[in-house]
């Protein structure tokens, strides 16, 4: 993509995502209209959609050529990554927006022929911005992030982990060895939002992140700022991800990537 024209279409992509979590901030205590999904937990909210609507309106009134991909179906039907492709997730974590009126995020990730260009997270409640333009590093706000340290082992880390996916039902991984897994670790976290997740991990306040399902605007952002900071961002079995399907994701330092993968990952078919 043209210098230039990425850093044209960042800072636009940054001033949405500004205005948005704004106008989210402001009506904050506003009566919510809460409707369920896939099941009764699967939260979604007025607030998830008009923001959607928001981007898919800027989107399409600036850039008539781009396409977005948006969890709530305001945006294209997409069947490869060509062109132009912006990857949105209003809110992330809404179950957080709805509870707590915090720990939520605007995820917007850019990508030109299926390379991530840029990502944006913003955490709206506490005003933080991470932003990203691929090959110039991650940034919290206005202050460059350092790039994550390889030293720490595993046994001095803190993974995010969801511990839905560990009750006896689950079908994605083998248990014993998410049981080993969290005996090795020196402890782990659980956000409810994957895209500060990922953040978390970018700026080193985590170790990692692993999931077992997420959707492209989950991480199409995060995995950007991750990989800016020098951080690894891959399906779980270390395979590449695929940005048009439901995924697992491993993100993480890059010294405890493979061995969380390899050694304690045990994927059930
Ligand atoms: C959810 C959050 C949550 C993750 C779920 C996502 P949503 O996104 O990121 O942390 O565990 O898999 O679906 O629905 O709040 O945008
Ligand atoms: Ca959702
Ligand atoms: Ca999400
Ligand atoms: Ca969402």
């Amino acid at each position: 993509m043209d210098q230039q024209k990425k850093n044209e279409i960042f800072e636009n992509a940054k001033a949405w995502v500004l205005e948005a979590g704004e106008r989210i901030k402001n009506n904050i205590d506003s009566p919510r209209s809460i409707e369920t999904k896939s099941n009764p937990n699967d939260l979604v909210t007025e607030m998830d959609q008009e923001t959607e609507q928001f981007f898919a309106k800027k989107i399409n009134d600036t850039y008539p050529d781009h396409y977005l991909l948006g969890e709530e179906g305001f945006g294209d039907e997409i069947e490869d990554l060509g062109g132009t492709v912006w990857i949105v997730d209003p809110i992330d974590g809404t179950m957080n927006f709805v509870h707590q009126k915090r720990n939520f995020a605007i995820s917007v990730g850019v990508y030109f022929d299926g390379v991530g260009e840029i990502g944006l997270i913003y955490n709206v409640m506490d005003g933080v911005l991470y932003s990203a333009k691929r090959g110039e590093g991650a940034y919290r706000n206005e202050e460059k992030l350092p790039q994550l340290s390889e030293e720490r082992p595993l046994n001095q880390s803190i993974l995010a982990l969801n511990t839905s996916w560990l009750i006896p039902e689950n079908p994605h991984v083998d248990h014993k060895g998410m049981e080993d897994l969290v005996k090795k670790l020196r402890s782990t976290r659980s956000y409810g939002s994957a895209a500060l997740e990922f953040a978390f991990v970018a700026e080193g306040l985590l170790d990692g992140y692993l999931t077992m399902t997420l959707m492209p605007w989950d991480y199409a952002a995060g995995s950007i700022i991750v990989r800016e900071v020098g951080g690894i961002v891959t399906r779980a079995d270390r395979e590449d991800l695929d940005l048009l399907n439901k995924t697992t994701v491993l993100a993480s330092r890059s010294n405890i990537h493979e061995e969380i993968s390899k050694d304690y990952v045990r994927l059930k078919k």
